[in-house]
C-alpha cells in the first residue's frame, strides 16, 4: 500500500509538466481526484490493511491528497479562461421584461364569473371527455336525438365523447348535492365541424342552473337581463325566442342587442338590431327525475352562454380563430 502510494505521486508528477490546456487539466484532475479517482480508490483500500497500519496510511493518504489538490489548483489558475471586461455602454436602451397578459375570453369569463358570484352561484366543473349519459341520456336527448350524429359529435368510442356542451355539469352537480343548486360551469365544448371565421372544433360556454322551490321564467329573464346591463351597458337588452331543447321546457333562445349599433341595425347583425347569445329554459322534470330530484317539490331554470361569441362582440373581432392560434400580435392587444 504504501509503495502504492509512492507510485501515484510519482507517476502524477512525471505528467504534471506535459499538462499544457483546460481539457488536460480537467481530465489530470478527474484522474487523480475525481469521484472514482486514484485518491479516492486508495481510501477504500485502506480497509484491507492491517488495522494497526490503517492511522499511518490514512495520514499519508491525506498528505498525497492534499499535495495534488495544491498542484492541480495552480494548473487551473494558469489555464481558466480569463473574462474579457468589457464597458457598459449606457446608452444602450433598456431592456422591457416582456409582461403576459390576460387571454380576452378569460377577461369576459372573469366579468361573468364576477357577476353570477355576486348573486350567490358558486362555480362548478365537469370532464371534457363525457359518457352519453352525462352529455345526452340524463339530459333528456332521445335515443335517435340528432344532435348524437356523428356531424356533430365528436366520439371516442361508442359511449365516450367529447363534450358537446356544458349541460352535463347540470347533471353532475344535481347528482352530487339536494337541492337547492345555483352553480354557473364555465369549460370548453367540442364539435365536429371545419374552422371559418365563425367556427371552430372547440369553442367555450358558460352553463348555468338555478333549483329551487317556485323559480320562475321571470327569475331566469331578469338574470339574464341584468347581466346584459352589467357586461354591455344600461341600453342592452334581451329577447327571448321560443325554442326547443330536450333538457328545458319550455325552451328558449335568447338574442343581445346587438353592442355595436345598439339595436339600431348594422353590418354585424344583419341589419336586425340582436345577436344571438345561447339557449335556456326551465328545467325539464325528466332530467329532475335522472338525478333524483322530485319535479312537483322543485323547480328550475337553465341557460347556456356562447363565451367566444361574447369576447367576439366585445372586442370587436371577426375570426373566432384568433383565440386559439397564440399570435402574439393578437393577444398583445388585451
Ligand atoms: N346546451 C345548449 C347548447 O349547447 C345550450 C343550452 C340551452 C343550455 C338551453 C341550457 C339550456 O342550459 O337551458 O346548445
Amino acid at each position: 500500500m504504501k509503495d502504492k502510494i509512492g507510485n501515484i505521486k510519482n507517476n502524477f508528477l512525471s505528467v504534471l509538466d506535459s499538462v499544457n490546456n483546460a481539457q488536460g487539466y480537467e481530465s489530470l484532475r478527474v484522474k487523480y481526484l475525481g469521484r472514482k479517482g486514484l485518491i479516492q480508490e486508495l481510501y477504500s483500500q485502506l480497509k484491507d490493511a492491517p488495522p494497526e497500519e490503517r492511522p499511518a496510511l490514512g495520514k499519508e493518504i491525506n498528505i498525497l491528497r492534499s499535495f495534488i489538490e495544491s498542484k492541480t489548483e495552480q494548473l487551473k489558475s494558469r489555464f481558466s479562461i480569463k473574462k474579457v471586461k468589457q464597458k457598459e455602454d449606457i446608452t444602450l436602451p433598456g431592456r422591457t421584461p416582456a409582461v403576459g397578459r390576460k387571454h380576452p375570453l378569460t377577461l369576459v369569463l372573469n366579468d361573468i364569473k364576477k357577476y353570477f358570484i355576486r348573486l350567490g352561484f358558486t362555480v362548478a366543473d365537469g370532464p371534457d371527455v363525457e359518457t352519453d349519459f352525462f352529455n345526452f341520456s340524463a339530459l333528456n336527448f332521445p335515443e335517435n336525438h340528432p344532435a348524437r350524429a356523428m356531424q356533430d359529435t365528436l366520439f371516442i368510442s361508442e359511449n365516450i365523447v367529447l363534450r358537446t356542451h356544458t349541460s352535463p355539469v347540470q347533471i353532475r352537480t344535481m347528482m352530487n348535492q339536494p337541492p337547492p343548486v345555483r352553480i354557473i360551469a364555465p369549460g370548453r365544448v367540442y364539435r365536429r365541424d371545419t374552422p371559418d371565421a365563425s367556427h371552430s372544433p372547440f369553442f367555450h360556454q358558460v352553463e348555468g342552473l338555478f333549483v329551487d322551490r317556485g323559480v320562475s321564467f321571470g327569475d331566469l329573464r331578469a338574470v339574464i337581463q341584468e347581466l346584459a346591463k352589467y357586461l354591455f351597458g344600461a341600453d342592452i337588452h334581451v329577447r327571448f325566442r321560443p325554442s326547443f331543447f330536450p333538457f328545458t321546457e319550455p325552451s328558449m333562445e335568447y338574442d343581445f342587442n346587438c353592442i355595436f349599433c345598439r339595436g339600431k341595425g348594422c353590418k354585424v347583425c344583419k341589419y336586425t338590431g340582436w345577436v344571438e347569445i345561447s339557449g335556456a329554459g326551465m328545467v325539464h322534470p325528466n332530467v329532475f327525475k335522472a338525478v333524483g330530484y322530485d319535479p312537483e317539490k322543485y323547480t328550475g331554470y337553465a341557460f347556456g352562454m356562447g363565451v367566444d361569441r361574447m369576447a367576439m362582440l366585445r372586442y370587436n373581432i371577426d375570426d373566432i380563430r384568433l383565440f386559439f392560434e397564440n399570435d402574439m400580435r393578437f393577444l398583445r392587444q388585451f
